[in-house]
């Protein structure tokens, strides 16, 4: 007999659908039979981790017998030092995905909603249908960014998360200090608000610290060494909220949920800050550098506050498949309901320079299918 395990899997799953990541180049490679390719497509940080880091890696090696610290004790109380919050205000993740899917599991179920906004991170709506909760997608604004007003009149008796991501991917929008102030202060005290600050490192210079706010009992921000930190393959993530709230949100954390690996690379990076701060300089200066030349070719969607910029062009698909022919893996944003662009991570200078040169010669080759 073949059975159709979809029909027995839980209800929630016929909605649900893979993460869909960045395409791997060694996928590209082995895709379209070439030796080369660049991929802007995950936004990653393309320097790379602090060398602290990976010596911290390669030091741990020789532990991997034994199980992981599972509290990761030490690496918890350097970001509570850092962050000036107790250590029972952290906590750690298999990545900020796995704090933003254990956050959302632990406080929303069958009958239960979670707003966000239309075009914010999709791991929000992937999280909430796997949970078996509601999605209550709310309209962007025109610039695409959050609507925070539109997500407060969402509010109903059944909300119990609102998810925001600060800057947003995949439309590098960024809230203003008085917005998230407002938000928050107008949301009922018993509506958690997850505040994703994925790039927080990007905009650290020009907007508050949220951490401030965490007087608000349901704030939970969110952050990760993924992006500004460069340790995207090591998965580490964190949230910070009120103690009493981890204490439930752990009780659905894996046992071991941080590898030894990780814990030591995050810990040495974390003692490296002006390494990444230097980078994240590098960053913006490149990703002016890419504003302005699409901005040229009127092909410029908005300002990006992360560490991407997005392209508009109405054959946008076509135009990826044109680069991804060249071997430069960019991001289509289709699957975001928002067909006419692509999101390009900035890379190193010499990988952005690449792009700008395959650029043109893709849009000729476009131009010449239609
Ligand atoms: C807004 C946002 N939040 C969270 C994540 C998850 O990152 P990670 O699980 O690597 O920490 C990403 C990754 O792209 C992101 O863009």
């Amino acid at each position: 007999m073949t059975m159709d395990w979809m029909n027995q899997a839980v209800p929630q799953a016929q909605g649900l659908y893979p993460y869909v990541p960045g395409k791997p180049i060694e996928q590209l490679l082995r895709e379209k039979g070439i030796a080369e390719a660049t991929k802007l497509a995950s936004n990653e940080n393309a320097y790379g981790p602090s060398p602290k880091a990976m010596l911290a890696m390669q030091q741990a090696i020789a532990e991997v017998h034994r199980y992981p610290d599972g509290d990761s004790h030490a690496l918890k109380a350097a970001l509570a030092d850092k962050h000036q919050l107790d250590a029972a205000q952290i906590l750690l993740g298999n990545g900020s995905n796995e704090v933003l899917e254990l956050v959302i599991r632990c406080f929303a179920g069958l009958g239960d909603e979670v707003i966000y906004s239309q075009h914010g991170f999709i791991v929000y709506a992937l999280a909430t249908q796997a949970s078996g909760a509601n999605r209550a997608p709310v309209q962007d604004t025109p610039e695409l960014g959050h609507d925070l007003d539109a997500m407060l009149a969402a509010v109903t008796e059944q909300t119990k998360i609102v998810c925001i991501a600060n800057p947003n991917n995949p439309t590098g929008t960024l809230l203003s200090n008085d917005a998230l102030q407002r938000f928050l202060d107008a949301l009922p005290p018993h509506i958690i608000t997850i505040l994703d600050e994925a790039y927080d490192e990007f905009v650290c210079d020009i907007k508050q610290d949220s951490v401030q706010h965490l007087h608000h009992p349901g704030l939970v921000i969110s952050r990760t060494f993924s992006k500004a930190y460069g340790l995207a393959a090591c998965r580490v993530g964190y949230a910070m909220a009120n103690a009493n709230l981890l204490e439930a949100v752990n009780r659905f954390r894996e046992p071991f949920n941080l590898n030894s690996l990780a814990q030591a690379a995050a810990l040495a990076a974390l003692d490296d800050g002006a390494w990444v701060m230097e980078k994240v300089a590098l960053v913006k200066q490149e990703r002016t550098r890419l504003e302005l030349a699409l901005a040229q070719r009127h092909l410029l969607a908005g300002k990006s506050f992360a560490n991407f910029v997005l392209l508009q062009h109405p054959k946008a698909l076509e135009l990826h498949q044109q680069l991804e022919n060249m071997g430069m893996i960019t991001r289509p944003l289709a699957g975001y309901g928002l067909p006419e662009l692509l999101r390009v991570s900035v890379g190193k200078h010499e990988e952005n320079e690449a792009f700008l040169q395959a650029l043109p010669i893709a849009l000729t080759r476009l131009k010449a299918t239609v």
